[in-house]
């Protein structure tokens, strides 16, 4: 059987990407898992999943005997982890399913692989990497100045965050306690095609297509790190072929940015591409709207030594990047349409939801 990775989430943005990148530009084939949650759709998947190297299961990463079969019939050399819940503004709304999915699952899968790994024979021991991918977000909210260096003290103030930071720290206490070869990548926000439109870019070109107002959050100086999702894609291979067990990488591009000012860019290609009919400009359509609870000021990361280790950097420019991602939004309308499943758009965060009382004792 030919070498193969497994990839958990690869239904979603980053997955996908990442599952097109492998099939595309690697040897080896590659084993999807993905529970095809709101986020995750097996369209992102559509060129890929006849092809001979693409393997799609359907399942949650949480079920023990299914991840233990599937990593017994096709034996990865690797695992990327992506599956995951992803939406700080939902988190926030209801904070379990984070927990549930990104701590208890990301606990689950790391004990099958790790009962896998141990019965492997000593060489493809050696070899076995387990890469969980992760986020700036874990070290917590940045001033004006500095920038996140791997191995900083983790500081996450959402529950989005936290559940990535105990996802962060479970692979890392895998790798002390079994000796499993964990990799921790972290890595700034991803912007590009197939993001699922909750997230700031889709969500503001479809609401101004649509001829909604453009909420931005608080007084909309909060700084982001804008990264292709084609380059995590790539930055995640380097991490494959060539990516130490222990190490920590951060994929980030340096390219920061204030939300107010990515929003007027995005007007400002819109404007160009898809001019409102009435002939006025997008930017009438921003409003400041209340802040997110929390919102954390500024993320960037320390990547220049990511850079020298995996011998890879981003290449997609901006803002050539954001303009093919809003042509791509403006192309692809019956994707928005299948992916969307009741969500228009509205405001999510505001702040934690009423819960149904139940027992967590099984
Ligand atoms: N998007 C970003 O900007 C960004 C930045 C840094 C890190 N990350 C991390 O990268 C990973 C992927 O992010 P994304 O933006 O592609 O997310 P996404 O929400 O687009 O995709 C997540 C995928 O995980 C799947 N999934 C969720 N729960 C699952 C479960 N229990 N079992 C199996 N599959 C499950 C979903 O169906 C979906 O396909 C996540 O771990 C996220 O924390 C994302």
């Amino acid at each position: 059987m030919e070498p193969c990775v497994l990839v958990t989430g690869g239904a979603g943005f980053i997955g996908s990407a990442l599952v097109r990148q492998l099939i595309y530009h690697s040897p080896w084939s590659v084993v999807v898992l993905d529970a095809l949650g709101y986020a995750g759709h097996r369209a992102n998947l559509e060129e890929v999943l006849s092809h001979l190297k693409c393997h799609f299961v359907h399942g949650d990463i949480a079920q023990r005997c299914l991840v233990a079969e599937l990593l017994e019939r096709y034996r990865p050399w690797a695992v990327v982890h992506l599956a995951a819940l992803t939406h700080v503004d939902r988190s926030i709304d209801s904070p379990e399913p984070f927990v549930l999915t990104n701590v208890l699952g990301t606990q689950r899968l790391l004990e099958q692989t790790v009962h896998y790994w141990q019965a492997l024979p000593a060489k493809q021991r050696k070899q076995f990497r387990f890469v969980h991918m992760s986020t700036d977000e874990v070290y917590g909210s940045l001033g004006p100045q500095g920038r996140f260096a791997p191995g900083d003290p983790l500081r996450p103030r959402s529950p989005y965050a936290a559940s990535k930071a105990a996802a962060d720290h479970l692979v890392e206490a895998f790798a002390c306690t079994y000796g499993l070869p964990g990799i921790v990548v972290r890595s700034c926000n991803n912007y590009g095609p197939r993001q699922y439109p909750e997230k700031l870019i889709p969500l503001m070109i479809l609401r101004a297509i649509g001829g909604q107002e453009l909420p931005v959050y608080g007084t909309g100086e909060n700084v982001r790190e804008w990264i292709h999702v084609d380059d995590t894609a790539r930055g995640l291979q380097a991490v494959l072929e060539r990516g130490t067990a222990g190490e920590i990488y951060h994929l980030g591009s340096g390219l920061e940015l204030a939300n107010r000012d990515l929003v007027n860019q995005l007007c400002e290609i819109l404007d160009r591409l898809n001019p409102r009919p009435d002939g006025r400009s997008y930017h009438e359509q921003i409003r400041l709207v209340e802040d997110r609870p929390g919102h954390d000021f500024r993320y960037a990361l320390e990547s220049e030594t990511t850079y020298r280790r995996l011998q890879w950097r981003p290449r997609v420019p901006w803002p050539q990047g954001l303009e093919q991602t809003v042509r791509w939004y403006l192309q692809h309308q019956q994707w928005v349409d299948r992916v969307r499943r009741g969500y228009e758009g509205e405001r999510l965060g505001r702040g934690l939801q009423k819960q149904e009382s139940q027992t967590l004792v099984h």
